[in-house]
């Protein structure tokens, strides 16, 4: 029989877990294919949540708990695979809310989705048919909304509508991989450096609707002010997207500063100029990228660094060819006194999805 671990942290839910455990033994009882077990994780809970649990683990072969200290929920997450792929070998782990948040009915249809082939099923809010909390604040529904548009665009992964939601299926191979890489996310930013990591080892992910039910008895232990500081630094450092922004606006600088030297400086022609600026700033985009913005997928050995920069070059003109178009078009429509404004847009939404879809689709291919 294929085996599953449900991993549940806590902190201070005792007016909760036992209900939970207890609507989860039901639901197991009729998953006939897989086995599943449950982990608590409790980091030294001030109430009683660590005593009920140990009782119902007496109980119940199904229950396992596991004692840890109060270091954020990522680390309670990561010792928590740790002790489950040790002790239970899962196929799959599920993450899940000990406060009544998620509801244990949808665990079938997560299996369904992994026996189809997913590999990280996310439990979405966002996606067709699910819901967040009815007596959430505006304030809670719009910042978990932005949260999730600015995820989404920041990674530029559109088709991925729910990234912090922490109700989700995982394959234990991918959190045997990322495990190095989610250790360093102790708070609830590690829900995105998971899916981060998944996305990045190409795991095939998909989600299911799930209404999110705001819990009766204690409080939320978020702190939407440092939640929000750590997403916007995660996808800094993190998203390819931005990274390649950053290393075209210097490409940009760059450019821009060899010229201004050899014209004004060196009085070069202005078309030698030109080209010896336009050539370095495509040069060092394309290591920068390679190194930085697309590190997890670079181009290395002489020869398809040759061809891959060979392609770089002929993108790039793409990307000037492009422009000059586009500026000529519109100041040939509006006149020439706005070509700034021209430039600006042309860059922004055609020379950036332009350049960023086809480095992805021809030089650091995804597959
Ligand atoms: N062991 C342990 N240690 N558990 C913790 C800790 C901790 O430091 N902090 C929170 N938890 C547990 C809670 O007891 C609860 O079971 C679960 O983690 C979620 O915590 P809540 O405090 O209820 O968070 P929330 O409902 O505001 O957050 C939900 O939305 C977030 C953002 O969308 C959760 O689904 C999060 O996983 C999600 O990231
Ligand atoms: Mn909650």
């Amino acid at each position: 029989m294929k085996k599953a671990a449900i991993i549940i942290p806590t902190y201070n839910e005792a007016g909760n877990i036992e209900k939970l455990i207890l609507s989860i033994k039901d639901v197991i009882a009729d998953i006939a294919q897989w086995n599943i077990s449950v982990v608590v994780v409790d980091s030294t809970s001030k109430d009683k949540t660590a005593e009920i649990v140990q009782e119902l683990a007496k109980k119940y072969k199904f229950v396992h708990l596991l004692s840890t200290k109060k270091e954020g929920l990522g680390k309670a997450y990561v010792h928590g695979f740790a002790y489950a792929i040790e002790r239970l070998s899962p196929q799959v782990i599920f993450e899940m809310d000990a406060d009544l948040s998620h509801d244990p009915k949808e665990i079938p249809h997560f299996l369904k989705k992994i026996e189809n082939g997913a590999d990280f099923v996310i439990g979405s809010r966002y996606t067709k048919g699910g819901s967040t909390a009815q007596d959430w604040g505006i304030h809670r529904k719009i910042s978990s909304m932005m949260g999730n548009l600015v995820l989404r665009f920041g990674f530029m992964k559109l088709g991925i509508k729910d990234w912090t939601d922490g109700y989700r299926a995982i394959k234990t191979w991918i959190i045997q991989d990322s495990m190095s890489h989610i250790q360093n996310y102790s708070g609830y930013v590690f829900q995105i450096a998971l899916l981060d990591s998944a996305l990045k080892r190409h795991a095939t992910i998909t989600e299911i609707p799930v209404h999110f039910k705001e819990r009766t008895y204690g409080s939320s232990k978020i702190n939407a002010f440092e939640y929000i500081a750590q997403i916007l630094f995660y996808i800094l450092w993190h998203s390819s997207f931005i990274k390649f922004v950053v290393v075209g606006g210097c490409g940009f600088i760059l450019d821009f500063a060899i010229s201004f030297i050899l014209i004004e400086k060196a009085h070069w022609d202005a078309w030698k100029a030109t080209l010896i600026s336009t050539e370095s700033a495509i040069i060092s985009n394309f290591i920068f990228n390679n190194f930085w913005s697309f590190a997890h997928k670079k181009v290395s050995g002489l020869g398809s660094y040759l061809k891959n920069f060979i392609k770089f070059n002929l993108v790039s003109s793409g990307s000037i060819l492009i422009q000059t178009l586009g500026v000529a078009f519109f100041d040939h429509i509006f006149g020439t006194q706005y070509w700034y404004l021209y430039k600006v847009f042309i860059i922004f939404f055609i020379v950036i999805p332009y350049s960023y879809i086809l480095y992805n689709k021809l030089i650091w291919k995804d597959k």
